[in-house]
């Protein structure tokens, strides 16, 4: 049971995929389906950590996959599934929880961001959270993880989490046939492009998100053309006009954010679109940027709908991987249940 690469990553299905799961996530997972084994999951356990309508909930967890695959993901090259079919993660998640330290899930900004004021209230799942987390990745001894910059600090969590496991049961993983004793890799984060960190269309210093209030601040998958050339017209901009450096950038996080999502889009350098528009009004320059979006999301929106109609065959895709997920996940938990200690049949 040697270490190979592989890539895994997952995205919840909590309302409408937008541009920052695209542009900071997905193009990176559909570049990776090239180069590697991969398996993208739709992470419903993750989602009812808040409560989801169940009903609300079996529709998003579809429209999240048909998004997958409107977007370029392969059903048959890579592994595409929802966790909850796939018991193992539920299972490491909980060997997980007694691995991980109450100071390390202390310290998860995102915790702190979700539960607010009211910490008392939040779901004992919604602490947990990253050790779940840490048990999807784990689970496949995946190797590579392509995220955006908000999920940082829960990968550094999973790779504690990973050493800790190897340090506390060395003795047991070289016994179980692992002579270096390291049974969990290292996971590496994947955090690149131009667009890791996708702002919202309202105010440049708050995070693109499903859950801001105003979809004006995001562009959805499913935007119709009209849409999403309304919303970038009405983004919010400062007064001068664009700078024809990179440097120019600094201090005003719309015309960054702008800047860069052109240029995730266009897969073109932030210097080199500048160098295009640097000097001119933010008008001319929207107008571009609206035509790129529309070419580029345009389309995924549509193969959405029409893949949304046959929810029959989502599920058959969905039923499909998690049987390929199971038979990489199934070895691993019997492993882990030697290294620890429990009786097996
Ligand atoms: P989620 O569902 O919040 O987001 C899915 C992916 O989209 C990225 N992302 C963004 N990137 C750039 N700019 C933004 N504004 C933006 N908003 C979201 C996220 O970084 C993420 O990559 N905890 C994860 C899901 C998860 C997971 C995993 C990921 C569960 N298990 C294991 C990787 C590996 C989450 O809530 O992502």
């Amino acid at each position: 049971m040697s270490i190979t690469p592989r890539v895994f990553s997952g995205m919840q299905p909590t309302g409408a995929l937008h541009l920052g799961n695209y542009l900071g996530a997905m193009l990176q997972w559909i570049a990776m389906q090239k180069t590697h084994e991969c398996i993208y999951c739709v992470v419903d356990m993750h989602a009812i950590t808040v409560w989801q309508d169940p009903k609300e909930l079996v529709d998003a967890t579809r429209r999240v996959t048909a998004a997958y695959i409107a977007c370029g993901l392969d059903p048959k090259r890579s592994i595409l599934f929802n966790q909850s079919q796939v018991a193992e993660h539920a299972e490491l998640a909980w060997v997980f929880n007694c691995v991980a330290r109450l100071g390390w899930l202390d310290r998860m900004t995102q915790f702190k961001e979700k539960a607010g004021k009211d910490k008392e209230r939040a779901s004992v799942g919604l602490y947990a959270y990253p050790s779940l987390m840490a048990a999807d990745i784990l689970v496949y001894r995946a190797t590579h993880v392509p995220v955006g910059e908000d999920q940082k600090q829960h990968l550094e969590l999973a790779r504690d989490i990973a050493q800790k496991f190897n340090n506390d049961f060395k003795e047991n993983i070289v016994a179980a046939g692992f002579a270096d004793g390291i049974f969990f890799p290292q996971p590496e984060p994947v955090i690149t492009g131009p667009a890791t960190r996708v702002m919202s269309l309202r105010d440049g210093t708050k995070k693109m998100s499903k859950s801001d209030p105003s979809d004006l601040s995001r562009i959805n998958l499913t935007d119709d053309a009209e849409t999403i050339a309304r919303k970038i017209q009405k983004a919010k901009t400062d007064t001068e006009p664009l700078p024809s450096e990179e440097a120019g950038l600094k201090g005003r996080p719309e015309a960054e954010n702008l800047v860069g999502i052109y240029a995730a889009l266009t897969g073109e350098s932030p210097g080199a679109v500048l160098r295009q528009y640097g000097g001119g009004q933010f008008s001319g320059f929207k107008k571009a940027l609206a035509e790129v979006a529309v070419t580029k999301v345009g389309p995924i929106g549509a193969e959405m709908r029409r893949l949304s109609s046959d929810p029959v065959e989502i599920d058959r895709i969905l039923a499909d991987g998690s049987a390929r997920a199971r038979a990489i996940a199934a070895p691993v938990m019997h492993k882990v249940k030697d290294i620890v200690g429990f009786i097996r049949s």
